[in-house]
């Protein structure tokens, strides 16, 4: 099966790429780096021709407010005008768990409204919400950096692997479309300011963290319910420290 991955030069996309290939699939990796641009729209009908199934990991390279709005906008408004044309018969897109619970933050208001495209679209889709990766847990601290010290809220996060990421969406991709919304969350949740120590701990990284209960998360203050997936969610098996100890410097 061709299974075009938007995005497939990315964290998650060149997983997801090198995942379906064991599998016996086609993945095709799609992503300006190789001349397939979703919010421009070049390269978009000649990379989906022939494809059964898009998974769009694409992420906007800026973030401010308007920029990011834009990026998940402009790019699945081509994806789904495109996939049409090509008959393509199932969009998967990963989302955040939360997204519409967390309108003060203009990222995760760009992911409701590339969700929301989503849903209204001709194709037929399946929404993977995750919840943070572990790999991204540094890029969190670096948000809330401020000289040494690190500031960040101490609500409950519920994180990830990106590998496990990737095993349920290959999963999702082959499947049929759900036409419906899946969480996904990690095997245990923490306060965001002691996982965030802990991986600074574990690689050596001198800044101090803060807890503090109005400490924006990319614009939004947090409680315990905002990033944490509900009672149905699929739970991804590998545990913090496990995957800490392999991937600490
Ligand atoms: N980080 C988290 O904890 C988290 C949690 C839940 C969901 N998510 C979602 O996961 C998705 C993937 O995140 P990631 O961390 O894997 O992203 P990433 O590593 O930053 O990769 C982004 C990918 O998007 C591609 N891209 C950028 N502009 C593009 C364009 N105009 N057209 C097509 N592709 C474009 C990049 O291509 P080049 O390499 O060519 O620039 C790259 O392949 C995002 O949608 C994010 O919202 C993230």
């Amino acid at each position: 099966m061709k299974i075009v991955v938007i995005g497939g030069t990315g964290l998650i996309g060149s997983k997801l790429v090198e995942k379906l290939r064991k599998d016996g699939h086609e993945p095709l990796a799609a992503s300006p780096e190789s001349g397939v641009n979703a919010v421009t729209g070049e390269g978009l009908a000649e990379a989906l021709d022939g494809a059964q199934v898009v998974v769009d990991v694409a992420n906007a390279p800026v973030w401010d407010d308007a920029a990011v709005l834009e990026f998940f906008q402009a790019s699945s408004r081509n994806l789904l005008a495109v996939e049409t044309a090509a008959g393509v018969g199932h969009h998967v897109t990963l989302s955040v768990v939360g997204t519409d619970r967390l309108p003060e933050s203009g990222y995760l208001r760009a992911k409701l409204a590339q969700e929301e495209l989503v849903k209204a679209g001709p194709v037929p889709y399946t929404i993977v919400r995750a919840t943070q990766f572990f790999e991204f847990i540094g890029r969190i601290a670096d948000s809330g950096t401020d000289g040494d010290t690190v500031r960040l809220s101490p609500a409950l996060v519920q994180p990830e692997a990106a590998d496990d990421v990737v095993s349920t969406l290959a999963d999702v991709a082959v499947g049929a479309p759900l036409n419906d919304t899946v969480e996904l969350g990690g095997p245990e949740a923490f306060p965001l300011d002691e996982l965030a120590r802990r991986f600074l701990d574990a690689n050596g990284d001198p800044r101090q963290v803060t807890a503090d209960v109005h400490a924006r998360y990319f614009g939004a203050e947090l409680d315990d319910r905002s990033l944490t997936p509900g009672d149905d969610a699929r739970i991804a098996p590998t545990r913090f420290e496990d995957w800490l100890s392999q991937s600490a410097k």
